[in-house]
């Protein structure tokens, strides 16, 4: 009797494990310092808990940022991150892997502001040997500025996926075989940064950033970095195929995470370029393959 239960229970436990989607490791809260290194406005970021946490300030004589000390070609990348609180208007937190050549590869978190009480918007775009234009926007299941949220990109051979806490929020699959260039042999360095974009953000730029608002203030902790870390000339990474993010499991989403990702699409996009027929009168080749059909 005890043993037919606990097959049942195995049983059970397996079959709602086998639908739950195989998220990235979990990322490992470490220090700012131990990653990352201040780009620009030195001043303009605010350490606490000895690194643990750190803030952004934009005021209306700078925004600031900050980069990865490492290189990366391929791997996991997160980032906790509590947006701007109250009226964001006019301001863009970014998070975001570059290659920063001439031919670049990118890959964009973007969050553009809006008044109080008024929906953030995330865009996001991937860039592959300088050529971009590949916008994609939504609207967050939640409040943004209240609590922390991770933000992460997996970047393997076979795709690229981009989450809100667990949930794939965009892919890109490799479509070389297509004719789309796939980032693959420029290493990344990873990159955020706080500053006003009031020109474009905020519904189009008809919201103006409010300076008496300043600082605007953007919060962050669990500066996740898991790469094959490579110098900025290096064309390959020694480690390639062995790495946990390249095994079967991360090579493409499983069901539940497709589903997953049909539900952000069908709830909460605003724009997508794959479906821009004006801008695109066929569908761009990427775009076929990031759907599971
Ligand atoms: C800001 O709020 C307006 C009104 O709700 C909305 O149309 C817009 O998409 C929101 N987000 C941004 C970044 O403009």
């Amino acid at each position: 009797m005890a043993s037919s239960l606990w097959i049942l229970l195995v049983g059970v436990l397996f079959m709602v494990s086998g639908t739950m989607g195989v998220p990235p490791r979990k990322p490992v809260a470490v220090p700012f310092g131990r990653n990352y290194v201040p780009t620009w406005a030195f001043d303009h970021i605010k350490y606490y808990n000895g690194g643990s946490n750190i803030e952004l300030h934009l005021d209306k004589y700078t925004g600031t940022g900050f980069q990865s000390k490492g290189s990366y070609l391929f791997g996991h990348f997160s980032m906790q991150i509590k947006m701007v609180p109250g009226d964001s208007a006019g301001t863009v937190t970014a998070f975001y892997l570059s290659s920063l050549n001439s031919e670049h590869d990118e890959i964009d978190f973007e969050f553009l502001g809006n008044r109080t009480g008024q929906p953030y918007i995330l865009q996001t775009n991937v860039f592959t040997g300088g050529k971009g234009d590949r916008e994609q926007r939504i609207y967050l299941w939640f409040d943004p500025t209240k609590d922390y949220h991770s933000y992460s990109v997996l970047w393997n051979l076979y795709q690229i996926v981009f989450f809100v806490d667990d949930v794939p929020i965009r892919v890109f699959k490799n479509c070389k075989d297509l004719g789309v260039r796939f980032p693959f042999n420029h290493p990344m360095k990873i990159y955020s940064s706080l500053w006003n974009a009031d020109d474009w953000a905020t519904r189009g730029g008809l919201e103006k950033t409010d300076w008496s608002k300043a600082p605007f203030v953007a919060a962050y902790k669990g500066f996740h970095v898991d790469g094959c870390e490579s110098s900025v000339e290096a064309k390959f990474c020694a480690t390639r195929g062995k790495r946990w993010w390249d095994q079967k499991e991360f090579q493409d989403l499983d069901s539940y995470q497709w589903r997953r990702l049909a539900w952000v699409r069908s709830k909460y996009t605003i724009y997508n370029y794959c479906n821009d027929r004006s801008r695109y009168p066929t569908m761009p080749p990427e775009c076929r393959r990031d759907r599971d059909v």
